[in-house]
C-alpha cells in the first residue's frame, strides 16, 4: 500500500483525527521545513498534522480570487498564478515524472504495481477489475486515458480485452506505462502528448478516462469543451477530487499537508471542484451526468 493511500486510511478513521494536533503553516519557510522534514522522514501521521493557512497566504499574495465567474479565463488565470505563487516555480507540464526527482529505470522500479507486496498488487488490480465491470466495460471497447502514468489501469483494461489507448505528457510516465502492458500493439497506443492535444491521435474513442487526472489540467473548461467536439462516447472521471463545500468553487482549494507537499515541492497542479460546481461545468460544456457512485469516487458524463 502506498504512503499516501495508508494516510487516507487513516484519515477516514475518526478517532485518528482527532488525536492529531494541526499545525498551521503561515509562512514560506514554515512551508519548506514542513516539506524537507517529510522528505528526511516520510511518516504518514506528520503529513496529516499540517495545513496551510490559506488567508495569511492570500494576504502574501495579494488578494484572493473574487472573480464571480468560475468560468471565465481571468477567474482561471488566479487560480494557476497563486498555484506557481505557492509551487515557488513556473509550471512545466512536460516533466511531471521527472518532478519526483527519478529517472525512467528508477520510475518503474519504484511504481507500486512492480515493487509492491503482492497483497498490495492484488487489491490495486482488483480495484481496477472492479472497476472495469462497474463501467460495463465490453471487449474491445476502444478507450482513451488522459494521464495514464504508473500504468496501473493500462495493464489491467488491455488484461481486460479493451482496445486501449494513453497519453501523458510526461516521457518517464510514457515509458512506465509502456512497461506495464503486453502487446506491442498496445505499447503503440501509449503516446507522448497533452490532454488538450489528444485530437492529434486522429482516432474516434467510445470512452474517455481520467484517472486522478482531471484535477491536473489548467483548462478544465476548455478541455470538456474540446473533448465534446472530438470525442463521440462517454467521459468517466474517476478518483477526483470532488469537495462538498469549499471557499471557491474550484482552483487551489485544498490546503490539507498532502496537497500542499505535492504543490511545493513537486509542482503538481492540484486542483480540486466543488460538486456544485463540477455539475455546473459538464452542462455549461454539453455534458450530462448519467451516473455517480460517490463511494466508488466515479461519475460518468455522456453527450447531452
Ligand atoms: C496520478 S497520475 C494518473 C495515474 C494513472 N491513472 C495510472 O493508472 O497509473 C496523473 C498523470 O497525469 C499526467 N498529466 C498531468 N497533466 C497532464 C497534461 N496536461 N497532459 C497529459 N498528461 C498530464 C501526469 O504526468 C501523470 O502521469
Amino acid at each position: 500500500m502506498s504512503l499516501i493511500t495508508k494516510l487516507r486510511k487513516k484519515l477516514s478513521d475518526s478517532n485518528f483525527l482527532r488525536r492529531v494536533p494541526i499545525s498551521i503553516l503561515t509562512n514560506f519557510k514554515d512551508l519548506d521545513e514542513f516539506v524537507s522534514q517529510f522528505k528526511n522522514n516520510p511518516d504518514l501521521e506528520f503529513l496529516a498534522r499540517y495545513k496551510l493557512d490559506e488567508n495569511a497566504f492570500f494576504d502574501m499574495f495579494g488578494s484572493k480570487n473574487n472573480n464571480p465567474d468560475p468560468f471565465s479565463a481571468e477567474y482561471r488565470d488566479y487560480e494557476f498564478k497563486f498555484f506557481e505563487f505557492l509551487a515557488g516555480n513556473k509550471y512545466n507540464v512536460s516533466d511531471e515524472g521527472e518532478k519526483l526527482g527519478r529517472d525512467s529505470s528508477t520510475l518503474y522500479a519504484t511504481n507500486p504495481l512492480v515493487h509492491m507486496s503482492e497483497s498490495y498488487r492484488v487489491e490495486r488490480l482488483n480495484k481496477v477489475i472492479d472497476f472495469a465491470s462497474f463501467i460495463g466495460m465490453r471487449q474491445g471497447e476502444k478507450i482513451l486515458e488522459m494521464g495514464c502514468g504508473y500504468g496501473f489501469l493500462a495493464s489491467t483494461l488491455e488484461a481486460w480485452g479493451a482496445d486501449y489507448w494513453g497519453i501523458d505528457a510526461s516521457e518517464i510516465f510514457i515509458d512506465c506505462s509502456r512497461r506495464m502492458v503486453f502487446s506491442d500493439k498496445t505499447k503503440k497506443q501509449i503516446v507522448h502528448s497533452q490532454f488538450a492535444d489528444f485530437e492529434n491521435l486522429g482516432q474516434k474513442f467510445d470512452t474517455v478516462i481520467f484517472e486522478s487526472a482531471f484535477h491536473h489540467c489548467s483548462d478544465p473548461v476548455g478541455l470538456l469543451q474540446k473533448i465534446h467536439t472530438n470525442h463521440r462516447g462517454r467521459v468517466i472521471l474517476w478518483n477526483e477530487p470532488i469537495l462538498e463545500s469549499a471557499d471557491r468553487p474550484w482552483g487551489i482549494i485544498r490546503y490539507d499537508g498532502e496537497t500542499m507537499l505535492q504543490i511545493r515541492s513537486r509542482g503538481w497542479l492540484e486542483l480540486a471542484w466543488t460538486r456544485d460546481f463540477l455539475y455546473e461545468l459538464f452542462r455549461k460544456t454539453g455534458w450530462m451526468v448519467k451516473r455517480e457512485d460517490r463511494s466508488r469516487n466515479f461519475v460518468e458524463i455522456i453527450k447531452q
